[in-house]
């Protein structure tokens, strides 16, 4: 093709794809199946490759593979990016607007915006292309993170408007990612997000742009900075015109007339909050003419013509009945308290994680106690403190046990951990939740051995190590309750097929420290063969790029030990592959939206009956159970979803809507 010819081709394929993904990510209304936008994305990148020379910032393509960067460069903000006073109360709300009334002579209309719980960011556009997007910082300086912002795909890379312009806003992390990123942070022995905010920071300041391209960030825009793009008159004026030029901003918002249509709005959405698919932490109330936004002007820190109603963080109030211990696979042992069930932030709670015995003693929670609990970042249940003054007495205080609850061995706590550990490697509670991982789907995917399985073949002591499981015979299988024939048939398949898996599969289900499934991916193409990495040193493993010393450390001592060096020598006595069989990345992702996943359904579908649902399902390879369990995959929540729903919610199961149930039959 002519390099002409290539140009024009180039320039009508990033209007359509622009156009598809403004339908796509800021409208939330598709004309097209995800294949055709992949389809002429693949067409953009092939004419982008012969004609490297016709790529430009703002193609469409360039959203990710920016290179990761060294450090940060800071950012100037001409027009300070101001936080805003707050407001905890309807008569906070009243003083607001007699302050606002009586520095301005004509009657005052307010908008009020949802106050979404991101990060705030500044977008610069110039000659309407997305030249820098930057935190905020402390106001005045922040940092330069554009190819980050690049990959939320609601942010449009250029814009209808050949002035200079800095449009402002939240990214955020919506819950249905930050649940399913946390679920796979977990699997891998990384440590969760706290919440959703944190979440979105964190991604947002990874130096490799790959990173945050994975998070599904999204952003609402809710005002300006630098504005050369002629005069508008209000706040509602500019939310509106921000929307016709292509960037997303949120749909709830509402111009009020008087303080008490705000202090309304401001109830409403305090009791519609857990409905919101993204975190909000209050309202923002803001006068809406802008002329008399610039009388009201600033005070030393805040505008006066703005103010932030903070939501109270959603708790309640139950009783602490027991103290329950679990053994994890690294020997951690946790307490987690049982709680009577109570409504918190739209869910029923009736457990909470107390982390560690320091922190028991920190809030001095007692056996028996009244708490006070909420949802950190209203998603994970926390207990907060408790009611000392509902003491009766009765109250026994917690104490950690010495030894193990599962084995009995000495429970030790290692230099600079919180926690306490079981060291024992045979401890039966650390060999059941390892062997749970090994043949979890990211590691050896071994089909049909649910965690049920698991306990009861230990309850019969037919395994005790993950070799043991290679062993299995058909009779020690059939003894197991509700195992027939045609089931043990199928898992023996699947667990000798397991033998074939390509290195890396293994290596994260052997589940050493801080492995998780990304670097075992890298270890296993770096050293290819489990003997070569038997045989690295430290130095070896952290010449990998993307690995510390931290995890060179746990490796290497990991096959240093003579138990660990037996256990491979069995597995490759018993036919296990040990080589790395390439790329299997592809494999993961290239996979139908359904296929080996268990998925439930549940509430009233506007364009499904419940059959047809479950016959869309199955044809992409999911299999549909009518209950929630830890080996639900997915739950797809229609309207009014009840209880299937707290429980899916408890598991940390990840949820789909309608919609996206829709968006994958679409393809
Ligand atoms: S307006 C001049 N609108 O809340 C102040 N802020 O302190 C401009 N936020 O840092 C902020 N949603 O990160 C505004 N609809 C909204 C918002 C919002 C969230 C954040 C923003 C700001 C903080 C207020």
């Amino acid at each position: 093709m002519e390099k002409q010819q290539a140009q024009q081709k180039i320039a009508e394929l990033r209007k359509l794809l622009n156009q598809y993904g403004h339908e796509y990510y800021v409208l939330d209304n598709p004309s097209v199946p995800d294949s055709e936008y992949d389809r002429k994305m693949q067409e953009l990148l092939k004419l982008e490759e012969s004609f490297p020379e016709l790529v430009t910032a703002d193609s469409p393509s360039q959203r990710i593979g920016g290179e990761p960067l060294d450090a940060f460069q800071k950012v100037q903000h001409n027009v300070p990016m101001m936080s805003l006073g707050n407001a905890f109360n309807e008569s906070d709300l009243r003083d607001f607007a007699r302050r606002a009334a009586q520095l301005t002579d004509e009657p005052i209309s307010f908008v009020c915006e949802l106050k979404i719980d991101g990060l705030a960011v500044s977008l610069t556009y110039e000659n309407g292309t997305f030249v820098r997007g930057a935190t905020r910082g402390d106001g005045t300086t922040g940092e330069d993170i554009t190819s980050n912002l690049k990959t939320i795909r609601s942010i449009p890379l250029s814009i209808q408007e050949e002035n200079t312009l800095e449009v402002r806003g939240e990214a955020f992390m919506p819950h249905q990612s930050f649940l399913k990123m946390n679920e796979q942070r977990q699997a891998n022995d990384e440590e969760p997000f706290a919440n959703p905010r944190n979440a979105a920071a964190g991604s947002l300041r990874q130096l490799d742009p790959k990173i945050a391209g994975k998070r599904n960030l999204d952003i609402f825009l809710y005002g300006v900075g630098e504005w050369q793009a002629g005069s508008l008159e209000s706040h509602s004026e500019r939310l509106d015109y921000l929307q016709e030029l292509g960037f997303k901003t949120n749909p709830e918002w509402l111009k009020c007339e008087t303080i008490d249509e705000v202090i309304e709005f401001v109830t409403y959405w305090e009791q519609k909050r857990p409905e919101l698919n993204y975190e909000i932490d209050g309202v923002v109330i803001k006068v809406d003419n802008l002329t008399q936004q610039e009388e009201l002007g600033f005070t030393a820190k805040n505008p006066r013509w703005a103010i932030a109603y903070k939501f109270p963080a959603e708790e309640a109030l139950t009783t602490l009945r027991e103290i329950e211990l679990s053994v994890g696979r690294t020997g951690v042992v946790t307490p987690t308290a049982i709680l009577d069930p109570v409504r918190v932030a739209g869910t029923t709670v009736k457990r909470a994680s107390l982390h560690n015995e320091d922190l028991i003693r920190e809030k001095d929670v007692r056996l028996g106690d009244q708490v006070v609990i909420k949802k950190a970042g209203d998603i994970i249940p926390e207990v907060i403190r408790p009611v000392e003054e509902k003491r009766t007495g009765d109250e026994k205080e917690f104490f950690m046990p010495d030894d193990c609850p599962e084995c009995g061995s000495e429970l030790v706590r290692l230099e600079e951990e919180v926690a306490l550990r079981c060291m024992n490697p045979n401890c039966p509670a650390q060999l059941k939740e390892g062997l749970i991982h090994f043949v979890s789907r990211e590691a050896m995917n071994i089909d049909g051995l649910g965690e049920k399985v698991i306990i009861q073949l230990f309850r019969e002591n037919l395994v005790h190590t993950i070799a043991d499981l290679y062993r299995l015979q058909r009779e020690d299988l059939l003894q197991l309750e509700r195992m027939g024939e045609k089931s043990t048939d199928n898992l023996l398949k699947a667990i000798a097929s397991s033998k074939e898996n390509s290195l890396e599969r293994l290596l994260f289900g052997l589940g050493i420290r801080f492995v998780g499934s990304k670097a075992a991916r890298t270890l296993a193409a770096q050293f290819e063969t489990m003997e070569k990495l038997q045989e690295a040193t430290f130095e070896d493993v952290v010449a990998i790029n993307e690995m510390g010393d931290k995890m060179a450390d746990s490796i290497v001592s990991y096959f240093a030990g003579d138990e660990v060096k037996s256990l491979l020598n069995e597995l490759k006595e018993l036919g296990l592959n040990m080589k790395y069989k390439g790329a299997k990345q592809q494999e993961i992702e290239d996979d139908t939206a359904f296929s080996g996943k268990t998925v439930v359904l549940t509430g009233k579908m506007n364009d499904f009956t419940r059959s047809e649902a479950k016959a869309l399902v199955e044809k992409l390879g999911g299999s549909v159970t009518g209950s929630v369990s830890k080996n639900t995959d997915i739950l797809i929540a229609g309207e009014d979803a009840g209880s299937k729903l707290d429980k899916a919610e408890k598991l940390g199961v990840t949820i789909w809507n309608e919609q996206q149930l829709r968006d994958v039959t679409d393809d």
